[in-house]
């Protein structure tokens, strides 16, 4: 069944949700590698072998929700929260931008405090840094969407964590399912070049899920997606479950350079906080990008959304001096410029 499945995946058809189950069930040793060599290929055809660095800044750790696996839940009253000022924003932005990044990312976790117009204001101050701005800031009205687009960001990223509507609605408790798709449509109507993606190894999950993940992605025909390994955090109700598989995360994203081939696929940083070589490894398998962290040093152990996250400790020129050894170890080079979408013809 995988031999199939590879034939055509490798002769360029439309792979069905069969394919894609075949495709994620393959065995360690020849059909994995099978695998891997194919989404490698397609990586170098359709992405080529710039590696992009996106800098990401967390720039405040309070969340009105409670998302099951994240450490971030307003449930967690053990953690000590933060907000960086928005002037302190533009000042890191400038920064990686000095450091070379031709996009700035601007992460938090789902904070009101942070209203549509103080958003748009630090999104005009990167903007006339001449780099792409992606906002990754949660569910918000479609107005306020728009305000952030008219203020110049380019990207929004806003996985959707699992095409399983039920284990979604499981995992978010006061979440809706078609909310979250409907953000993505707005995103998409307003002229966002969109990311979305999914959690891998979330409890109770299928194959069968996974596969509904890739071709949920294929139908919203995303120009980013970002596919990592659930790990668990101790101060959530998912604490005592088993982490996501890491040699099923790389079987997702080489699959998913199969069924989304211009997407642009990171290697997550919860991979590397999964194995010390998983990035590398990610990028060898069909990844083409990575998101250094930007945050200031001292907050960084705040934002764990899962325990052990790598780079606590280091501050943003350490991670960009690292990443730049670890592309060239692979023997590709990074991006120059914004990175933007890969498709043909640009949204
Ligand atoms: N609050 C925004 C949101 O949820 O879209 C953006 C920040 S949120 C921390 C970014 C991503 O972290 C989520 O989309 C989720 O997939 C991921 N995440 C949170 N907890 C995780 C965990 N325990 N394991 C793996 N990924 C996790
Ligand atoms: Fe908040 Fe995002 Fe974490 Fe959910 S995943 S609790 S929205 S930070
Ligand atoms: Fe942060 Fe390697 S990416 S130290």
């Amino acid at each position: 069944e995988f031999a199939a499945s590879w034939q055509r995946a490798a002769a360029g058809e439309e792979l069905d949700r069969e394919d894609i189950v075949n495709l994620l069930a393959a065995a360690p040793g020849e059909e994995e590698e099978a695998l891997y060599r194919l989404a490698d290929g397609v990586r170098a055809r359709m992405a080529g072998d710039e590696v992009h660095l996106r800098g990401v800044i967390e720039f405040s750790n309070y969340c009105r929700r409670r998302c099951c696996y994240c450490g971030l839940r307003a449930d967690n009253a053990r953690l000590h929260r933060y907000r960086l000022m928005p002037e302190d924003i533009v000042a890191v932005a400038r920064q990686g931008v000095e450091l070379g990044y031709g996009t700035i990312v601007l992460q938090s976790g789902e904070d009101p405090w942070y209203t549509a117009p103080v958003l748009a204001g630090i999104v005009r101050e990167i903007k006339k840094m001449g780099v792409a701005v992606t906002l990754c800031v949660g569910e918000r009205p479609r107005e306020e969407y728009a305000l952030w687009r008219e203020a110049g960001a380019d990207r929004y990223l806003l996985k959707h964590e699992t095409a399983n509507e039920e284990l979604y609605a499981r995992l978010h408790p006061g979440m809706s399912w078609q909310e979250r798709l409907q953000c993505l449509q707005w995103l998409r109507e307003l002229g966002y070049q969109v990311g979305s993606g999914n959690i891998i190894g979330l409890p109770g999950q299928t194959l069968a899920d996974l596969a509904d993940d890739l071709l949920l992605l294929r139908q919203l025909d995303v120009e980013m997606a970002g596919l990592g390994p659930f790990i668990p955090h101790p101060a959530t109700p998912l604490a005592g479950e088993p982490a996501g598989s890491l040699e099923l995360t790389y079987r997702v994203v080489a699959t998913a350079r199969l069924v989304i081939p211009f997407a642009h696929l990171p290697a997550t940083t919860a991979v590397g906080t999964l194995a010390p070589n998983g990035r590398q490894k990610a990028l060898q398998r069909g990844a083409n990008v990575i998101m250094p962290n930007l945050t200031p040093t001292r907050y960084r152990a705040d934002y764990q959304i899962y325990p052990n996250k790598i780079c606590i400790n280091e501050g943003p020129e350490d991670c960009r001096y690292c990443l730049e050894g670890m592309v060239r170890a692979l023997g590709r080079r990074l991006g120059r410029g914004p990175g933007h979408t890969l498709k043909p013809i640009p949204a």
